[in-house]
């Protein structure tokens, strides 16, 4: 995820293009860059690192002109550099991007056999060498932007100028947010409003397949097919503080909603739906030689191991284990070159994490990072990188990298799976077939937002809460307990239901609202047991289940319902109520939800 912003009219654009950046710095903050035109001749300004960088730069080497694209970069190809940051240029042509290429690599092969040079590792060049192509064929900058596109696969927008069309700015949107702030005079382009509000609250927004062109007086408006439309441009109303949130009041509701968009992310270019497999690029894990799988994290990344336990010995039938990667380096573990020891963390610097592999490492085994901060630590520590795609995670409340980190177990379950044919073509189908549909089912669980908020204003008082879960929904289970306690305070327990018994019942009374995931798998009776011996006891039930079940419904005090889903993607499913229940419970409290007391996003302290 990456910001991209455009500005051609009668200021200075550097300005007006490190303000607007500087509102997008959510969206990536690892190298940040602009190119602004004057006289017919672009100057580019790169840097690696926060924003601030770039304000050093060009307040060193100052750079006029009326027009210009700015970027600030979450890398997905290739390191955080300055000769990876945008813009990237080619004869004369400058162009920022946000979003993958997925046939990038084909694409580039092609450029090399017909003499490009690359300068940079990232997919976004081939974008600078298409349109180059195209205006030494003699086309003009929309023509050639329309034509490079026409070669690209995946999703993305883009915003390009030339030195050959000066005032000019040609942007495209496919499946990335692409809007057009209209001024008097002054136009702009960019991933979200926040970064036009300096200068318009008047804006059009691209739909997917659609392209304009800009330059100060108007905008031209047309489709990739060249079929011109009008739109009138909407007001917006928002304070920039809103606007950075995407008009929600905190990062961690908006990082919730994003999750279909993260999950998709994650997917992307990974999934053979006829082969009914994974397609991972150079991941040649010595699989033949591993006879034990070691799942190793902190924190909420700890609780997506355990699911992944689960997950990895149904699918992919090997000995699981799990630790805490704080225990796991100080525990003398039998480790051996047999190992593969897979290690998750959306930061990739928690430094027990990084501990733990080093140490696995020097013992021989294979490892793995699952990882959403492409060049962290931990990914440039382990022999292989499994990225997930959730973008930047402001919130300290992990959310939509956690359902990532999810649906990226099952995919190298499924992968595994495949490549030791423990998993048929057949049922490798059905997998890829249940994950496409999850960002829709997602979706659907926000439909019970409403229900969720009136059981938040009717429970917030309470001290404690239980929740239960049975199977791969237990690791759920404690992430909801989790996720209340970070960011409302409140004490909450996550408990296996079949323990129940053993202890936590005895707290149970009409002042304990206990959470209980019951969606309907195998474990479904079971779970139905444990209400009822909750609700005999005078607790309050909240029960999270499946769409159409009445049975569950009929014993509780509150449903929320969800998809029914295959049982190794309903952990996400489930997980989503339990977000916004302990949001919906913190804006009652009135707590400091973005940025919880005493805790860190990213803890590399040991
Ligand atoms: C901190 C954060 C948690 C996170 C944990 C592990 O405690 O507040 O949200 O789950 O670190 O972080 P990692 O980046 O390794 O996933």
């Amino acid at each position: 995820m990456c910001g991209i912003v455009g500005y051609t009219g009668s200021r200075e654009a550097s300005g007006v293009l490190l303000d607007g950046l500087r509102k997008l710095e959510y969206r990536g903050y690892d190298s940040s860059g602009m190119a602004v035109l004057l006289d017919g001749v672009i100057e580019l300004r790169r840097s690696v690192g926060k924003l601030s960088r770039l304000f050093d730069e060009v307040a060193k080497r100052p750079v006029s002109g009326k027009t210009g694209i700015g970027h600030t970069r979450w890398a997905t190809h290739g390191r955080p550099t300055e000769e990876n940051a945008h813009p990237h240029m080619e004869g004369g042509v400058a162009v920022v991007h946000n979003g993958i290429i997925e046939n990038y690599l084909a694409l580039k092969e092609e450029l090399i056999r017909e003499g490009a040079r690359f300068k940079s590792e990232t997919d976004t060049e081939i974008l600078s060498h298409l349109i180059y192509r195209e205006i030494r064929n003699g086309a003009r900058l929309e023509e050639a932007v329309r034509e490079a596109v026409r070669n690209v696969k995946g999703a993305f927008a883009i915003a390009a100028i030339s030195e050959h069309e000066p005032g000019m700015i040609v942007g495209v949107r496919v499946e990335c947010p692409l809007i057009v702030g209209i001024g008097e005079g002054e136009m702009m382009l960019a991933s979200d409003i926040p970064a036009i509000l300096d200068v318009t609250r008047s804006a059009i927004f691209l739909k997917d397949g659609e392209m304009v062109t800009l330059t100060r007086d108007g905008v031209k408006l047309q489709t990739l097919r060249g079929e011109r439309f009008h739109r009138e441009p909407r007001h917006i109303d928002w304070s920039p503080i809103m606007a950075e949130k995407g008009g929600y009041r905190h990062f961690m509701r908006k990082e919730i909603a994003e999750q279909p968009r993260a999950i998709t992310d994650t997917c992307r270019g990974l999934l053979l739906e006829e082969e009914g497999d994974v397609f991972l690029n150079g991941f040649d894990v010595p699989l033949i030689d591993v006879e034990r799988v070691y799942l190793t994290a902190c924190g909420t990344s700890w609780h997506a191991a355990l699911a992944g336990k689960y997950i990895f010995e149904e699918l992919f039938r090997i000995p699981t284990e799990v630790d805490l990667a704080s225990e796991f380096r100080y525990r003398n573990p039998l480790i051996d070159k047999k190992c593969l020891v897979i290690a998750l963390s959306q930061s990739g610097e928690t430094a027990d994490t990084l501990a733990a592999v080093k140490e696995v490492k020097r013992r021989g085994a294979s490892t793995i990072a699952v990882c959403n901060v492409i060049e962290s630590s931990l990914t440039r520590e382990a022999d292989w990188s499994f990225m997930t795609h959730a973008g930047p995670e402001i919130g300290v409340a992990s959310t939509k990298a956690f359902t990532s980190q999810l649906v990226a177990l099952y995919l190298l379950a499924v992968y595994f799976g495949r490549r030791t044919e423990k998993i048929t073509r057949e049922t490798g189908m059905g997998l890829i077939q249940e994950l496409l549909k999850l960002p829709k089912k997602i979706d659907k669980v926000f439909e019970e937002e409403g229900r969720i908020e009136a059981i938040a204003r009717k429970y917030f008082h309470s001290r404690d809460f239980i929740y239960l879960g049975r199977g791969v929904n237990f690791p759920i289970a404690l992430e909801g307990a989790l996720k209340l306690k970070e960011i409302s305070y409140i004490h909450a327990e996550g408990y296996a239901a079949g323990e129940m018994k053993h202890g936590p019942i005895a707290l149970i009374d009409e002042d304990m609202p206990v959470v209980a995931l019951a969606p309907l798998d195998a474990s479904y009776p079971k779970m139905l047991g444990n209400m009822e011996e909750v609700k005999a006891r005078g607790g309050r039930l909240i029960a999270v289940i499946n769409e159409g079940d009445s049975e569950a419904a009929a014993r509780v005090d509150d449903v929320i319902r969800v998809p029914v889903s295959t049982p190794f993607l309903t952990p996400v499913l489930l997980s989503v109520p339990l977000q916004l229940l302990a949001y919906h419970i913190a804006v009652n409290k009135g707590t400091d939800i973005d940025q919880p007391r005493n805790l860190a996003k990213s803890v590399t302290v040991e």
